[in-house]
């Protein structure tokens, strides 16, 4: 079975957050499994594509709006990732940097999404599933379906993951000519409160979407960025399912990006290890419970109530912990971490950036890692925390209610709270330093954890069933 997924974000070569971490593994898993899957992703300017090589596969041009451009499909020789990877480069519009945040960002994800499609027709491949991921390949689903440009391709099942409903990829109809052939009766299809919607369009004419967690998909019909009365329309179309882990890159056992490698058995000594050294880097003691958070400072992440919780718990704990933070985002949020720094020396460590090699040291080195979102579709990093042995504390939402047990549990191996408020992430700490107090406890909640699958290997299979459904139908 050939399976193409279409992706802004793929690990190794591209990465901000958990989207290029599922599209960077979940490929490689179904190949394990016996598919052939692909991942086509734009040509970005950065170090894996700069240091690798590639073949060129195609090459061909298309009119976009009133331009023309030339574009070339590059794919990746050696298949170090364990898929074949492909590359859509347009020089000037893909080629750069960053990944997002462009002005022109939705002339880019247009293009990306038209030269792909314009490749396969000309080229003549057909995929058996086309799997969209997120807002930036949603027009997809609409373009197989009603435009004459690409009218070959209008019997290939179309599948989207939505990992985050938050961002839908809006843009006014005065660039609807940017779309070409599209059959102006099913514009309705494209259509969202008066703006064209890319996440919209993709929910209405893929012929399944998942979310990346059954929780999530619950949410997504009372919270959704204004697409609620969508997803309660749409809902018998969607599944809920978890992502999972790359274990192979992220194993404590054999991670070469951390101090001391470990395993469940030895988890106690390796990570007081790790501990040690993250501490020193960062000025801090180490004989205290080390609560860390990694992640994006937004609003959905709850990164900015973190200042508050942090002076909240040296005072009320009388600081008896200390706090790591690594992230970067919002700027107001950033400056206020930035300024903790001063006023909790040897209790607080920051560093604001983004730092893939410190993210392992961290997971590997913290006692605690804290979650205080308000919105997470799944989440990677509690189970990242999960098997290196960090006990997570959560809000409990989307993911994180489907990944943690409370140690309330008679299976529990995490902490969850309900109230996301100061004193309800101050609360949850507290609980974290009554656990840590108890040594004995501390091992076996670990070893639990690490006992623990949260591999690819069972959510692959959920989507190889899916697709299956649709090939067969
Ligand atoms: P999201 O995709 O919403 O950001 P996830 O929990 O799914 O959240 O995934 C976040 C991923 O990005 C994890 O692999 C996490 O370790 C990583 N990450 C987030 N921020 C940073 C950072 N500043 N430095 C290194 N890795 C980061
Ligand atoms: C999104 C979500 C996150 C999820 C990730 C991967 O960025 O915010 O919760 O884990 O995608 O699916």
């Amino acid at each position: 079975m050939n399976v193409m997924h279409l992706s802004a974000e793929c690990y190794p070569v591209a990465k901000v957050g958990g989207l290029g971490d599922v599209v960077g593994a979940l490929p490689k898993y179904l190949c394990e499994a016996g598919l052939n899957a692909s991942v086509v992703l734009p040509y970005y300017d950065r170090k894996f594509v700069r240091e690798n090589t590639f073949d060129l596969e195609f090459k061909s041009s298309i009119k976009i709006g009133t331009k023309i451009f030339d574009y070339s499909i590059l794919k990746e020789s050696s298949r170090k990732l364990g898929f074949d990877l492909y590359l859509i480069h347009i020089p000037g519009l893909l080629d750069r940097q960053e990944i997002y945040c462009y002005p022109d960002e939705i002339e880019q994800f247009i293009s990306f999404q038209l030269c792909f499609l314009d490749w396969i027709v000309k080229a003549e491949i057909k995929p058996d599933i086309i799997h969209c991921h997120d807002h930036h390949t949603g027009l997809i689903p609409f373009l197989v379906s009603h435009s004459s440009s690409f009218k070959s391709l209008a019997s290939i099942p179309t599948v989207c993951t939505i990992h985050n409903g938050q961002y839908q990829g809006w843009f006014g109809w005065d660039k609807v000519g940017y779309l070409p052939g599209i059959d102006l009766s099913k514009a309705g299809l494209l259509d969202w409160a008066n703006c064209i919607n890319s996440l919209a369009a993709s929910v209405k004419c893929c012929w399944k979407f998942t979310t990346v967690s059954p929780s999530y998909l619950e949410e997504l019909s009372y919270n959704s960025n204004g697409l609620e009365k969508l997803f309660q329309m749409e809902k018998n179309k969607g599944i809920g399912i978890i992502n999972g882990i790359d274990t192979q890159v992220w194993d404590p056992e054999n991670d070469p990006m951390i101090v001391k490698n470990y395993s469940a058995l030895t988890a106690d000594t390796g990570k007081k290890e790790n501990k040690k050294l993250l501490c020193k880097e960062f000025g801090l003691t180490t004989n205290k419970p080390l609560v860390v958070f990694i992640g994006r400072l937004v609003g959905e992440k709850g990164a900015d109530l973190l200042p508050e919780v942090i002076s909240s718990c040296l005072e009320r704990y009388k600081g008896k912990l200390n706090f790591l933070i690594l992230g970067s985002g919002d700027p107001a949020t950033e400056k206020n971490l930035k300024e903790l720094s001063s006023k909790h020396k040897k209790h607080y460590g920051v560093y604001i950036g983004y730092d893939e090699e410190l993210s392992h040291r961290i997971y590997a080195g913290a006692d605690f890692l804290m979650m205080p979102s308000r919105v997470e579709p799944c989440g990677l990093n509690q189970l990242y925390a999960i098997r290196y042995g960090t006990i997570p504390v959560v809000h409990k939402t989307g993911g994180l209610k489907d990944t943690v047990i409370d140690l309330k549990n008679k299976n529990g191996y995490g902490l969850t709270f309900d109230d996301l408020t100061i004193d309800g992430l101050t609360n949850a700490i507290g609980r974290a330093l009554d656990v840590y107090a108890d040594s004995g406890r501390m091992t076996e909640i670990r070893k639990k954890m690490m006992s623990l699958d949260f591999s690819w290997d069972r959510s692959a299979k959920e989507y190889i069933d899916l697709y299956k459904s649709l090939i067969t139908n």
